[in-house]
């Protein structure tokens, strides 16, 4: 009586993981197009009433045109962008937003398997213990173009409301660190919306270090005055900072620290008494059962860059605790108590769906 069932199951499981590889393989040739420009190319030159030439988008884009023709090819075949009978191409107007930025978001994806080969050493018993942040030499970059433009639309207006700082942040006068500040985004766009406070960004990683010191007061073009960023281990905070904080943040910058336990007791230490903590995490229940009955298709994301990124970074040296980005509210909540945390909220962001705010208090 079960065999036509389980027929039909193994059927339709061959079918949808045919369809992956299928999928893999335009999100790799998308992933190329974001890379090179060719979408921004394309956009820029082609349309229904003047389709490009394989040649013009090339040259738009600065690329060999025997190469895009094979590349516009494939991206008409995959049904991403229009193809006329005389071999010219555009995208359709209503569809270019949308192809563009799931272009960015498969090639930033592209870029966590970057070190591929050594990943593979990484899971096996006698291989590394994890992986360096400088094998990801683009990864951070593309992650931040991803989320750049919703941090724009939702830091100050949905998040800074859920943390009940607004109102002290625009009189002024308080202190604000950032930790794992990474390029500097969030950081800026506060230190422009609240001139009279200052900020500060830390971030182990020299490079990305480099990269928000350029930024620059986005209205006036001005260098900031009330925004610096330093290289510090987070779980190694500057030992002068002694209740130094009104307000300390970390966005989506705890779980894939090797020692995340040691950074919350740091941040602990340097938040004033009577200051917050607030911490954007990836959301999870830190069961793996509920985690796939309650987030579904949802925990995909988190899930695989923890498999690819997340957890060979978390773990690599000998007393890392290798968390992951799944270790979800029960480790969190219990790790900030165990920090000294008095009280934690965990509050919801529905603008960011596989994100929960933590807000603790000394
Ligand atoms: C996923 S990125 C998030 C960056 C940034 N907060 C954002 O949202 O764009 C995680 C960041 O944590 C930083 N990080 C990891 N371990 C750290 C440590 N021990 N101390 C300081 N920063 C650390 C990494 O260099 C990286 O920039």
């Amino acid at each position: 009586m079960s065999e036509p069932n389980n027929s039909n199951q193994l059927e339709s499981l061959q079918q949808r993981l045919g369809n992956i590889a299928k999928h893999q393989l335009i999100s790799y040739c998308m992933a190329l197009g974001d890379q090179l420009g060719l979408f921004d190319a394309l956009a820029a030159i082609g349309s229904e009433e003047h389709p490009a030439k394989p040649k013009e988008v090339a040259d738009k884009a600065d690329c060999k045109e025997r190469y895009v023709k094979e590349w516009l090819g494939m991206m008409a075949c995959a049904d991403v962008i229009e193809v006329t009978e005389d071999e010219k191409f555009f995208i359709k107007p209503e569809n270019k937003e949308v192809v563009i930025a799931s272009a960015a978001q498969m090639s930033m994806i592209m870029s966590v398997t970057e070190p591929y080969k050594k990943l593979v050493d990484v899971y096996k018993k006698n291989g590394p213990l994890g992986l360096p942040y400088s094998d990801f030499t683009t990864f951070y970059n593309k992650l931040s173009k991803v989320h750049e433009p919703f941090d724009k639309i939702h830091l100050i207006r949905d998040v800074i409301p859920l943390i009940a700082v607004q109102e002290r942040l625009e009189a002024g006068g308080l202190r604000i660190l950032d930790v794992g500040c990474g390029n500097g985004s969030h950081m800026s766009l506060m230190a422009e919306k609240y001139p009279k406070c200052q900020f500060i960004g830390i971030d182990i990683a020299e490079a990305a270090i480099q990269e928000a010191k350029s930024r620059r007061n986005e209205s006036t073009g001005a260098a900031f005055d009330n925004l610096e960023f330093q290289v510090m281990d987070a779980s190694q905070m500057n030992s002068s900072w002694i209740d130094s904080f009104d307000l300390v943040l970390i966005f989506d910058a705890c779980h894939d620290q090797m020692r995340p336990d040691l950074c919350l007791r740091e941040i602990h230490r340097v938040l004033k008494s009577d200051g917050r903590f607030a911490m954007l995490e990836i959301k999870g229940t830190s069961s793996i059962y509920k985690d796939k009955q309650m987030f579904g298709q949802a925990a995909i994301t988190p899930y695989s860059l923890s498999v690819l990124h997340c957890l060979p970074i978390a773990s690599n040296s000998e007393d890392a605790l290798g968390l992951g980005t799944a270790w979800g509210q029960v480790r969190a909540e219990s790790m900030l108590r165990e920090a000294g945390f008095s009280k934690v909220d965990i509050v919801e962001t529905p603008f960011f769906p596989l994100n929960v705010l933590y807000i603790s208090y000394k």
